[in-house]
């Protein structure tokens, strides 16, 4: 599937813009279609597709981890987070539709990726058992044992920069950008009925490919430029984060983003074929420079 018919999707599950909440739809809608990379969204479907399932099914799980994604990159920005003003190439949010709205738009799509999960869309092609599956796994990856878990930790590691343990930045990273993305592969399994198995291998990626994508993601913010990266670059330092590269330096970032990137790979040895797709994948991610 191709990366507009991704897009043409996230904007199907949009509210009509009536003139009552049409400044929140259209903070939604600003957000949802300015760009990105759509890294979780073709996780789903390519883990759909190497499955046995099809990327149609999976189309609005796929959707839905794009919208929690795409929500927690506006809160993230605000003055409150890491206080930036530029993402995905535009402005942020907040500072085209204001703080409240912005909250509200973040808000409203992390509702909207459960609606869409529930949708009778989503329950026609894939039965409620695997939407409530699917469900499930993206509340768990999201809440405060997920994604937020990483985010609280991140802002609660602010001014610590070298003194953070390396065990403490792991979690930190796994959760706050790993667990989306293992629930991008994993919804990607529950709509093709895989198996246990399958569905471990999938989480071995994803873990891997997580703190990898991290790791690259706090490279970027120091060797990239603004115009290749869409988001201010030097916004970690700034910050006092702390990151992998304030704590071990680019060259130990650069092997460990390696290696993990190898390990993702051969933990999907277990597909016996089909598998070209999501190793590239992981190889371009260990390799972008935006
Ligand atoms: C940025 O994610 C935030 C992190 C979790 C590192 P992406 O690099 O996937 O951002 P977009 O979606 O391409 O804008
Ligand atoms: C963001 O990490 C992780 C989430 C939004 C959950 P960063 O703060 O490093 O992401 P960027 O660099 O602003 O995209
Ligand atoms: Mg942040
Ligand atoms: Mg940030
Ligand atoms: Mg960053």
């Amino acid at each position: 599937m191709t990366l507009s018919e991704i897009e043409k999707a996230l904007v199907s599950f949009l509210p009509e813009k009536d003139e009552y909440i049409k400044t929140v739809v259209s903070a939604m809608e600003y957000s949802l279609t300015a760009g990105g990379k759509r890294i979780r969204p073709m996780l789903t479907l390519q883990f759909a597709k190497l499955c046995g399932g099809s990327e149609e099914c999976a189309l609005p799980f796929a959707c839905a981890v794009e919208m929690i994604h795409t929500y927690s990159l506006i809160h993230d920005d605000l003055p409150c987070m890491d206080d930036d003003d530029l993402r995905r190439g535009k402005p942020t949010n907040h500072k085209v539709f204001g703080e409240a709205a912005a909250v509200l738009a973040g808000d409203a799509l992390l509702t909207l990726a459960f609606e869409t999960v529930l949708s009778e869309k989503a329950a026609a092609l894939n039965g409620f058992a695997k939407c409530a599956e699917a469900g499930r796994v993206l509340a768990s990856c999201a809440g405060a044992e997920g994604m937020i878990g990483g985010q609280i930790i991140d802002i609660e590691s602010e001014n610590e920069a070298r003194s953070i343990s390396l065990e403490r930045l792991r979690v930190m990273d796994e959760k706050k950008t790993g667990a989306l993305i293992k629930a991008a592969c994993l919804m990607g399994c529950i709509s093709a009925g895989a198996d246990e198995t399958q569905k471990n291998a999938a989480a071995r990626y994803a873990e891997c490919i997580g703190l990898a994508f991290q790791i690259v993601d706090d490279m970027l913010d120091v060797t990239s430029d603004e115009a290749t990266l869409g988001k201010p670059i030097g916004s970690d330092s700034a910050n006092n984060k702390s990151t992998y590269v304030s704590l071990l330096g680019l060259d130990e970032c650069k092997k460990l983003a390696s290696r993990l990137t190898d390990e993702a790979i051969s933990s999907l040895s277990v597909f016996s074929n089909g598998a070209e797709d999501l190793t590239a994948l992981a190889l371009s991610l260990r390799d972008r420079n935006q």
